[in-house]
């Protein structure tokens, strides 16, 4: 039975039992307390805790895929040592809040295994906890009590992570019999693979907060967990989720890349490759990019575990991503944007693979260098906490990498040295890292949303709306009867048409009035526990149930002119640039936004000109804006595009402006002609593989232009030109004849060639393109500089005839008019002066030479 089957099987039967079927939710979760989605519970977390109302029907099943790399379920360093451990899994479940517990719970899992799945019952077992007598009773009616476990909290009590919903549970086994399975472990309630837990029923009754407190949650709930990959191995009958039809593709092409057949036995390697390509697969398509920290650092040591396998195999360049294609093939008919986004994927892999093969050589013979020095040197002692962090530092080898390869050898890192040398870049890491967690007090918010319920939304529609004072919390966020005039806190209102803060566009400001008097200023609007709230400034003192006319400051209409725009902008890329291009972030404000996108080059400036165009080209159409509420079967059926990492309910809100189709809840322009006009202001890289472009529309784009064509007056001011353009080069095209001048022009007369007589300075030179007027300075300038000078210069200029020639004297005894006198008959002209100073002109060119030999002639007679 391949692995399609199992999922469809068990969707059906709970789905036949009255379950709704939820798709599987996004990897990255809406939660900043959990690095990944680890559980099929995490998509209704909310609801088992009672922050969202409870849906119809209050019973649901799905197949989700989740991973388990790092944060409290952390299976990273198992994988391909054992026949079960998967970083990426798909966990089958079903959920009850609060309508069964453990009765049906136990029911409906005996029934699916033994009758749907046709385990024999010969080889089940389970275990509960150890306190949980219900359960041991309600099991006992299906199965032999000696094959009942009671175990500890270690092994059956399950918990999201350190906080959030938890309880009691009960796991059911099947046995792979001791003809294959006899290791020390394999005994029943063992660590080995013989006793093969394939279902996980946890009897959800807590939530544990921050201070590991237990609370009740509001209905005892069900939520349960079978693996996937374990069930099909089991049913294609194979002793390792590897052997099956779900991982033996993936192994077949590494045992093709690397030309070397896979053996079980010796094959970590192998299944690591094949297990961690589809984490790369799945995260890289779900919008995960390698990272310096948080998930993307994650998904970068997956990666580099992989390549160092490789690495073992004997491989030295890319070759993961090939797996990756290769998982995008064999899961794309389940998961289409696997397919959809092959080409990117692969893509985006290659590249960083590249990055990593760069240093890696240098890094193992780092590592095995030190290796061989503890091996030989300090056999007890732990590899050094320094080199482990130029490994991490330098050669790109995350910790635990190293720790991997050292645990080969029985060796381990001195993880505090290594603390030590992290410490400035993991404060660093975890200023970043603060995820999107508000620091309030929910306590207070769980008690608003049970006495008033969620409250109601009306600004799609309107910018204004008649509302009432709910609640009223003070700057700490404790529950206050009234704010004071000048004070600032929390206000819910009944009625509220101010838009929350989400994902990209910012939260709504505006005023409150009361009988025409503003009473309170609205400074900003965000969602608290499904709570519309408003952060308020009293003008004057506001009181509980007072009602209020709210208004949403006019600035709201820019940020939707943004908003909207980013949809267009994202139309335009996947037509221009391609169908793989996925957002990957944006922001909207007022006056600006940015948005984020899977893409690994930068885009050139005729790319660019093509998407603004495009964007202004849908701004032109005045599309108008069509909003429809649908499921998201049928939205997804309709084009629109989802987006990765945003978590959708079962009714989702399509906005389509012409061709573009998205499903957001954001505010948006009625018409695209409200947007006005686009330019796209810059483009540059965010990480591997992500591109941004930030843009300006609406009232922001206006003044772009407007300041761009004041410039433009006032540099034709200063030009004194009609048309820039021409101005502009009949400036260029002094500045180069200045330019020639110049470099033909010596500097300093210092620079000039010259003579020392008898220790008089004699210059005589043709200076080009040069004026008499700027050869009588240089004169000038000779004499100034000079004791004893004698100085004679013919300037030329290539357009002109005439030759002029300039002659200076200081402290000799030679007349400068009749040196030129003489040096200008030579030249075909004629002139004279004084004794020290004297100009004269030729004409003739070609005489220039014998001019030159001759003035320097007579000026060393002279000077002798
Ligand atoms: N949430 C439970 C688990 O992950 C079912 O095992």
């Amino acid at each position: 039975m391949k692995e399609k089957d199992v999922r469809a099987l068990f969707l059906e039967y709970f789905a036949g039992k009255g379950h709704k079927v939820y798709d599987s939710m996004p990897l990255v979760p809406d939660d900043p307390t959990l690095l990944f989605t680890n559980a099929g519970m995490v998509q209704f977390k909310d609801i088992f805790t009672g922050r969202i109302p409870i849906p119809s029907p209050n019973i649901a099943t799905s197949a989700q895929t989740c991973i388990r790399a790092g944060g409290k379920h952390n299976d990273l360093e198992n994988v391909g040592y054992t026949a079960r451990h998967h970083t990426l899994f798909e966990m089958l479940g079903n959920f009850s809040f609060g309508a069964y517990f453990k009765k049906e719970a136990i029911a409906y899992a005996w029934e699916f295994v033994t009758e749907v799945l046709g385990f024999d019952k010969s080889v089940l077992y389970v275990t509960i906890h150890e306190s949980d007598e219900e359960a041991f009773e309600l099991w006992s009616k299906h199965i032999d009590t000696a094959r009942i476990k009671r175990m500890g909290n270690k092994d059956n009590f399950w918990q999201m992570g350190d906080v959030g919903p938890c309880g009691p549970c009960s796991e059911i086994f099947v046995d792979q019999g001791a003809e294959f399975f006899n290791g020390p472990e394999d005994y029943f309630g063992g660590d080995g693979d013989r006793f093969l837990e394939i279902w996980n029923l946890v009897f959800m009754q807590f939530e544990r907060d921050k201070e590991g407190n237990l609370k009740p949650l509001p209905k005892p709930s069900i939520d349960t967990g079978m693996g996937l990959e374990r069930v099909v191995a089991l049913l294609e009958g194979k002793h390792s989720n590897f052997d099956s039809s779900l991982f033996m593709p993936l192994i077949a092409k590494v045992e093709e890349i690397t030309r070397q057949t896979y053996i079980y036995e010796s094959g970590a390697s192998f299944r690591v490759i094949a297990d961690h390509a589809r984490s790369v697969a799945f995260l890289l398509a779900q919008g995960v990019n390698f990272d310096k920290e948080g998930r993307g650092y994650v998904l970068r040591r997956i990666l580099r575990r992989a390549i160092r396998h490789g690495y073992l195999l004997g491989l030295r360049e890319p070759f993961v991503y090939q797996v990756v294609g290769c998982v995008c093939e064999n899961m794309g008919a389940h998961y289409r944007y696997l397919l959809e986004k092959q080409q990117a994927v692969m893509q985006q892999c290659k590249a960083e693979e590249l990055r990593f093969f760069e240093t890696i050589e240098n890094g193992m013979n780092l590592f095995n260098k030190e290796l061989e020095k503890l091996k030989d040197e300090k056999p007890n002692q732990l590899f050094s906490g320094e080199v482990a962090f130029k490994l991490y530092d330098t050669y790109g080898f995350p910790l635990d990498l190293t720790q991997d390869m050292l645990r080969e050898n029985g060796f381990g890192v001195d993880v505090d040295s290594f603390e030590i040398c992290m410490k400035a870049q993991k404060e660093q890491a975890k200023a970043n890292w603060k995820g999107s967690g508000d620091s309030v007090k929910e306590g207070d918010f769980k008690l608003l949303l049970s006495e008033f319920g969620v409250n109601e939304f009306v600004g799609y529609e309107k910018t204004e709306a008649q509302s009432r004072i709910l609640a009223l919390l003070d700057a700490n966020l404790q529950r206050v009867e009234s704010i004071k005039k000048d004070e600032m806190g929390f206000i819910l209102l009944d009625r509220t048409p101010f838009y929350p803060e989400s994902g990209g566009p910012m939260g709504d400001k505006g005023v409150l009035m009361h009988n025409n008097d503003k009473i309170a200023e609205i400074l900003d609007t965000k969602k608290y526990f499904g709570l519309n709230i408003s952060q308020v400034k009293a003008v004057q003192d506001l009181r509980l149930k007072e009602g209020v006319l709210a208004i949403v400051d006019s600035i709201r209409l820019e940020i939707a002119k943004h908003h909207s725009a980013t949809h267009l902008l994202h139309k335009a890329l996947r037509e221009i640039l391609g169908e793989h291009i996925t957002q990957a972030g944006s922001l909207v404000e007022s006056n600006r936004l940015r948005f984020d996108f899977s893409h690994s080059q930068s885009l050139n400036k005729e790319e660019l000109e093509k998407i603004e165009q495009n964007v202004n080209a849908q701004i032109l159409s005045s599309y108008p804006q069509i909003c429809e509420q649908m499921d998201i079967q049928s939205a997804k059926a309709k084009g629109a595009m989802a987006l990765f990492g945003e978590k959708y309910g079962t009714e989702v809100r399509v906005i389509s402006f012409g061709d573009s189709i998205e499903l957001c809840g954001g505010i948006h322009v009625p018409n695209t002609a409200f947007i006005g006009s686009f330019y796209i202001v810059k483009e540059s890289g965010v990480s591997s593989g992500v591109r941004r472009i930030e843009a300006v529309c609406g009232k922001a784009a206006y003044e772009l232009g407007k300041n761009a064509l004041d410039d433009i007056e006032k540099a034709k001011e200063n030009l004194k030109a009609q048309n820039l353009l021409q101005g502009i080069d009949k400036l260029k095209e002094q500045v180069r004849e200045l330019k020639n001048k110049a470099n033909k022009f010596p500097n300093s007369l210092k620079a000039m060639k010259s003579e020392i007589i008898n220790g008089t300075k004699l210059i005589v030179l043709e200076l080009k393109e040069i004026e008499a007027s700027e050869a009588k300075k240089l004169v000038d300038n000779a004499k100034n500089e000079n004791e004893k000078v004698a100085i004679l210069l013919l300037s030329t200029e290539e357009q002109k005839d005439k030759i002029g020639i300039t002659a200076g004297v200081k402290g000799v005894d030679l007349k400068a008019g009749a040196w030129v006198k003489e040096i200008a008959q030579i030249l075909g002209g004629n002139g004279g002066g004084r004794e020290d100073f004297a100009t004269a002109g030729g004409k003739d060119k070609l005489k220039i030479p014998q001019a030159l030999q001759r003035a320097k002639e007579i000026a060393k007679e002279a000077l002798k």
